[in-house]
């Protein structure tokens, strides 16, 4: 090679990187991404998340969130702590008849997510005395007040709130026996995430107990959105990824389903 190929040789070495460059900097806008508006910030989140989907035209009791094909339920506020408390509640719904019907235990520990103003963690707790408790969790710092000041008044001692979040109850693991929901699992905005949290709660072969309005009962006197088929409760619930089966449901409750899964095995 004489210098003058030699000087070409040693430019192209030089300048083709610099054309690399060059390309790089003038067709970037080209393939880079925008800058996402809020909605398209919400659709992307919502692509990746195979979960939930979302739709604008809802029901007005719901919030707008599906789950395997279920709207997600408003939560009822505190301010509705006067309608679960009502009178007339044992009459129509035969709450009393769940200790009996689960059967209920001395010394059995019981978590009851969404206690709301504590009408279900009251009915349950002298069942599974002595040695036993019944955790009273909300997301409403404002129906565990309540709580508290009925269970001052009461003098009940194995009753005990937690505040928990939309995503977990805040339990120990394997430290339950037996989880009761009462009119709560469609109101979860996290149904997903929350049953993990419930499933890692319970003892091996420990239970789940969904207490649900009859949704296949038109005679059932409450908004769609706050009912529940016992078809969609098992779609939900008893999914490989929760360890949880289908056991029974008991059919002792004029409005309600009372649907038991248990704990099994993790896979
Ligand atoms: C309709 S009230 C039922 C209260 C009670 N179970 C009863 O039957 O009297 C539903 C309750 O579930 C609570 N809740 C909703 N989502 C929750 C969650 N992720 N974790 C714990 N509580 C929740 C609400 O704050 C509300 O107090």
């Amino acid at each position: 090679m004489n210098a003058s190929q030699k000087l070409l040789a040693w430019k192209c070495f030089i300048r083709f990187p610099l054309f690399l460059l060059a390309c790089w900097v003038l067709t970037f806008p080209l393939f880079a991404d925008e800058p996402a508006s809020p909605s398209q910030k919400q659709s992307q989140q919502d692509s990746k998340n195979t979960l939930y989907t979302y739709q604008r035209d809802h029901d007005p009791n719901g919030i707008g969130k599906f789950y395997r094909g279920r709207e997600i339920a408003r939560v009822m506020g505190y301010q509705g702590a006067p309608w679960l408390e009502r009178k007339a509640r044992e009459q129509e719904e035969r709450l009393s008849l769940l200790p009996r019907a689960l059967k209920l235990k001395p010394g059995m520990a019981i978590a009851d997510i969404g206690a709301g103003s504590g009408v279900i963690s009251v009915i349950l707790a002298d069942h599974v005395s002595p040695g036993g408790n019944v955790y009273a969790v909300d997301v409403q710092q404002e129906m565990l007040e309540l709580l508290n000041k009925k269970l001052e008044k009461q003098g009940v001692k194995n009753i005990h709130p937690v505040l928990g979040t939309q995503k977990s109850p805040g339990l120990k693991p394997a430290s339950i026996d037996l989880v009761i929901m009462v009119d709560v699992y469609h109101e979860f905005e996290f149904p997903f995430e929350m049953m993990q949290e419930i499933s890692k709660a319970l003892k091996p072969k420990g239970r789940v107990v969904l207490v649900e309005y009859r949704k296949e009962d038109p005679a059932v006197p409450i908004k769609l959105v706050h009912k529940m088929s016992e078809a969609q409760a098992k779609k939900e619930v008893a999914r490989p990824e929760l360890n949880l089966k289908w056991k029974e449901t008991i059919g002792v409750l004029p409005r309600q389903h009372i649907l038991v899964f248990e704990k099994t095995e993790a896979k």
